[in-house]
C-alpha cells in the first residue's frame, strides 16, 4: 500500500471535517484519535467519499508509530485537538514515537498565537512546526475553509498543495465558487508560527463585533420599531443583497425567520439571551489594551457577552431603574430603517478598521510584514467573518499596502461619509428610546475620536501632573520636553524634567 500524504491527528468535528476534505481532493490520510467513536466515525464517513473515483484514502491507526509508518516522507502531520497543554503533549508523543528533524507538525487548532510562537522555538531542530488557523466551523472544514497558515518556511512546500485546494475558492469578483471549480484559494503563508493564530484570534474578534453589530440592529428593530422577528429576518435577507451582504447577516436573516419547533414561536424567541465566548475575542480585546491599540467596537463585543451573562440583574434592574423616556417618533418606520442599514454598515467597517489596526500594530513589533490585502483576499470566503466588502477592502490595500487605517481608504471614507447621518441618528434614537446600542454607539465614538484633531487628553495629562507629577509636553515646544507645573505654589513655576 503506498504511503499516505498527511496524517490527521484528533478526529473529532473539525479534524474529520478536514481529513474528508483532503481525501474529497485526492489526498491519502492517515488517521488518529484515542477515541474509538471519533476513529470509527471517520472510518465509516470516509469510506463513503472514497469510493467515488479520484478520491483519496483514508486509513485509522491505533498508535503513533503506525501512523509515522504510514505516511510518507518528510512527514507531514496535523493536529486537531483542543488548545493548550495538550498540543504540546501530543508533540512530545509524537517525538517519542520516532519523528524525525524533517517533519512537520501543524497545529490546526485555535491555539493562542503566543503559544504558537513558543513551539516554533522549543521544537526547532527536533521538528519542523507550523500552524494553520482555520475559520469556517465544521462546514468550512469540510467544504472549504478559509486557512491562516504560518510557521517554518521550508515546510509550507509540502503543505501548500494540500491547503490550495481543500480552501474555499472565489472568481474574479471575489465571490465564492464550488469546492470543485477553478479559482483564488482562501489559504496563504502569513509569517512566522504565530502569525497565522495571532491572524485567526483578530478575525475572531472581528466577528464578535460584527455579530453584536448585528445583534443590536435586531434588537433595535424589535424593541423600538415593535417589528416581529420574522418582519426583521425579512429586511436582513434584503439588506443581505447589498452592501452588507455577509455570511453573518445571512445566517441572521434565516435563523430570525426560523420557528421553535416546540412551540412554534420565531426560535429567537425562545432562545435564552446569554451569550457564551470560548474566549478568542476575549484574547483579542486583552491583546488590543496591552498593545494601546484602540479596538473599542472589538471589546465593546466581548462586555456585551459579559452584560448578557448578568440576566438575574438585568431583570432586577429592569424593574427598579424604570427611568423615564421622551416619547420618539417612529412613524416614518422605512426612514429609520435606512438609517439603521447605514449605522450598521458604518460601524462594520469601523470594527474591521480596529481589527486590521491591531494586524498592523503587532505586524510591526512581531516583524511579520503582513500583506493585509492577502489576509482581506483569504476572508472573503469560507470563514464566519466572510462578506462581500472584503473584496473591497482586499482592493483598499492593494491600493495602498501601508494604509494607516481603513477608515482612510477613499472609497471607504466616501461612503461612510454618505451614511454617517443616518448613523449618528440611529445612535441618537437609541439612546432617546432607551434601547442598548454599546457596539454602534462605540464605533461611533471611535470614528469621531479618529477624526478629532484636538481631544481632551490636554486636560487629562494636566490632571496627570497635578498630582502625580506625571508631566506633560507642550504644543508649542519639542515632544520630548517635558514640563511640570508647580501646581501647588501660589506662583506656578513651569520645571524642565
Ligand atoms: C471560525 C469561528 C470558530 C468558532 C469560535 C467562536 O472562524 O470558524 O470563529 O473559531 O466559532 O470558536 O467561538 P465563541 O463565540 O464560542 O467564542
Amino acid at each position: 500500500m503506498s504511503q499516505s500524504n498527511i496524517a490527521m491527528i484528533g478526529l473529532g468535528v473539525m479534524g474529520k471535517s478536514l481529513a474528508l476534505n483532503l481525501i474529497d481532493h485526492g489526498f491519502d490520510v492517515s488517521g488518529f484519535d484515542v477515541n474509538p467513536v471519533h476513529r470509527d466515525k471517520a472510518i465509516a464517513e470516509a469510506a463513503l467519499v472514497s469510493q467515488k473515483d479520484h478520491k483519496g484514502r483514508f486509513i485509522a491507526l491505533t498508535s503513533l508509530s503506525d501512523l509515522l509508518a504510514s505516511l510518507e516522507t518528510p512527514r507531514v502531520i496535523a493536529l486537531s485537538v483542543p488548545a493548550g497543554e495538550i498540543v504540546d503533549n501530543v508533540i512530545d508523543d509524537l517525538l517519542n514515537a520516532g519523528l524525525a528533524k524533517q517533519d512537520i507538525v501543524i497545529d490546526t487548532g485555535n491555539s493562542l498565537w503566543t503559544d504558537s510562537e513558543r513551539r516554533e522555538q522549543q521544537y526547532q531542530g527536533k521538528l519542523r512546526f507550523f500552524s494553520t488557523a482555520v475559520s469556517g466551523g465544521e462546514v468550512g472544514a469540510r467544504t472549504g475553509p478559509s486557512l491562516m497558515a504560518s510557521g517554518e518556511q521550508s515546510a509550507w512546500q509540502y503543505i501548500k498543495p494540500m491547503w490550495l485546494a481543500i480552501a474555499a475558492k472565489v472568481d474574479s469578483n471575489g465571490l465564492a465558487v464550488g469546492p470543485f471549480e477553478s479559482g483564488e484559494a482562501c489559504a496563504a503563508y502569513l509569517g512566522p508560527a504565530g502569525a497565522g493564530h495571532y491572524v485567526k484570534m483578530v478575525h475572531n474578534g472581528i466577528e464578535y463585533a460584527d455579530m453584536q453589530l448585528i445583534c443590536e440592529a435586531y434588537h433595535f428593530m424589535a424593541q423600538a420599531l415593535r417589528l416581529s422577528a420574522a418582519e426583521i429576518g425579512q429586511i436582513f435577507g434584503q439588506w443581505n443583497q447589498g452592501v452588507l451582504n455577509s455570511y453573518l447577516m445571512e445566517i441572521s436573516a434565516e435563523i430570525l425567520q426560523t420557528s421553535d419547533p416546540i412551540t412554534n414561536k420565531p426560535l429567537v424567541e425562545v432562545v435564552l439571551d446569554k451569550a457564551g465566548q470560548k474566549g478568542t475575542g476575549l484574547w483579542t480585546a486583552v491583546n488590543a489594551l496591552q498593545a494601546g491599540v484602540p479596538a473599542p467596537t472589538i471589546a465593546q463585543a466581548v462586555f456585551a457577552r459579559a452584560q448578557s451573562g448578568q440576566k438575574a440583574l438585568r431583570l432586577q434592574a429592569e424593574q427598579q431603574l424604570n427611568t423615564p423616556l421622551k416619547q420618539v417618533n417612529f412613524s416614518d418606520v422605512d426612514a429609520i430603517l435606512i438609517q439603521l442599514h447605514d449605522a450598521l454598515f458604518c460601524a462594520k467597517v469601523t470594527a474591521y478598521a480596529q481589527g486590521f489596526d491591531l494586524l498592523k500594530t503587532t505586524s510591526c513589533t512581531e516583524r511579520w510584514a503582513l500583506d493585509y490585502a492577502n489576509i482581506a483576499k483569504i476572508w472573503r470566503a469560507g470563514c464566519i467573518i466572510r462578506a462581500h466588502f472584503l473584496q473591497d477592502i482586499t482592493k483598499a490595500y492593494q491600493n495602498d499596502p501601508e494604509l494607516d487605517n481603513l477608515l482612510l481608504a477613499q472609497d471607504f471614507a466616501t461612503q461612510i461619509e454618505a451614511k454617517s447621518s443616518g448613523w449618528r441618528s440611529t445612535v441618537a434614537n437609541a439612546a432617546m428610546s432607551g434601547v442598548p446600542m454599546p457596539a454602534i454607539s462605540s464605533a461611533l465614538s471611535y470614528f469621531d475620536s479618529l477624526r478629532s484633531g484636538v481631544l481632551p487628553a490636554n486636560l487629562l495629562q494636566a490632571q496627570r501632573d497635578y498630582f502625580g507629577a506625571h508631566g506633560y509636553s507642550r504644543l508649542d515646544d519639542a515632544e520630548s520636553n517635558r514640563y511640570h507645573l508647580t501646581w501647588s505654589d501660589n506662583e506656578k513655576r513651569q520645571i524642565l524634567q
